[in-house]
C-alpha cells in the first residue's frame, strides 16, 4: 500500500510517538533495568554491528532490545535464512516488538538474559553466532551481570562474538573474566556517549 504524502508522514509520526511512548513508559516503571531514557543512535548501531560477518551468522541473539532500535538494522543485514532471537525482561517491550515486527526470522522472548542457554535450546539452536547486549550492567541486581557474561560465553560458538554497548566500563569487567580478546570503541554521537566492546570467543 502506498500512502499519499501527508498520510504517510502522519503514519510515520504516529509510529515514532508510539515507539517513544512505550520506551519512556518502560523507563519510568523500571529505571534501573532500562538504564537510559533515549534509545541508541544510528551511529552507535552502525559502529557496533560493523565487525559482524553476516554470511556466517545463523543465529543472532540480542539482550534488552527495548523497542527494537537494533532489531531493524540487524534484520536488514541478516541472511534470509538466519534467525534473530531477542530477550527482554519487560513485557511492555516484548508485546510492542511482537505487535510491530512482522518478519518470520524474528522471535521476541519474555525472560532474562541469564537464561540464554535454555532459551536458545528451546528455539531449536545449539549455539549463537553473535550476542548483542544493551543491558545496563552497572545497575543490574547483584550477580546478574556476572551470570550473564558466563552464560553468554557458554552459548557462543567458537569464533563467535559478544557485542556490548554501555555508558560505563562495568560490562567490560564482567566480559574480561571469560573473553581473552576484547576490542574496544567509543561513540560520541549517542545520548550519552557510549563505550563499545567486542568480546571474541577464540577457538581452541
Ligand atoms: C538501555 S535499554 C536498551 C534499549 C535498546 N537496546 C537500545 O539500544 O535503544 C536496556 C534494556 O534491557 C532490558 N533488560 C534489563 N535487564 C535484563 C535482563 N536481565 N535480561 C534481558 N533484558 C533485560 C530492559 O528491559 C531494557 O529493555
Amino acid at each position: 500500500m502506498v500512502l499519499s504524502g501527508s498520510r504517510g508522514f502522519r503514519r510515520k509520526t504516529a509510529d515514532y510517538l508510539d515507539q517513544w511512548g512505550v520506551f519512556l513508559k518502560g523507563f519510568i516503571e523500571h529505571p534501573r533495568m532500562v538504564g537510559s531514557i533515549i534509545p541508541s543512535s544510528r551511529f552507535t548501531i552502525r559502529k557496533m554491528l560493523e565487525p559482524v560477518d553476516w554470511d556466517s551468522c545463523d543465529l543472532f541473539v540480542e539482550y534488552g532490545p527495548g523497542v527494537g532500535t537494533f532489531c531493524h538494522p540487524v534484520l536488514e543485514r541478516m541472511r534470509s535464512d538466519a534467525a534473530l532471537l531477542v530477550i527482554d525482561t519487560n513485557p511492555l517491550y516484548v508485546d510492542y516488538l511482537n505487535r510491530t515486527i512482522r518478519d518470520s526470522r524474528f522471535t521476541a522472548v519474555l525472560g532474562s538474559a541469564e537464561d540464554v542457554e535454555a532459551i536458545v535450546a528451546d528455539h531449536g539452536h545449539k549455539h549463537a553466532d553473535y550476542v548483542l547486549s544493551g543491558l545496563p550492567f552497572s545497575t543490574l541486581p547483584d550477580g546478574v551481570g556476572a551470570n550473564i557474561a558466563a552464560a553468554t560465553h557458554r552459548v557462543l560458538r567458537e569464533g563467535g562474538g559478544f557485542l556490548v554497548y554501555q555508558f560505563s566500563t562495568a560490562a567490560r569487567d564482567f566480559m574480561a573474566k571469560h573473553f581473552a580478546r576484547i576490542d574496544s570503541g567509543f561513540e560520541l554521537w549517542n545520548v550519552l556517549p557510549c563505550k563499545l566492546f567486542w568480546g571474541w570467543k577464540d577457538g581452541r
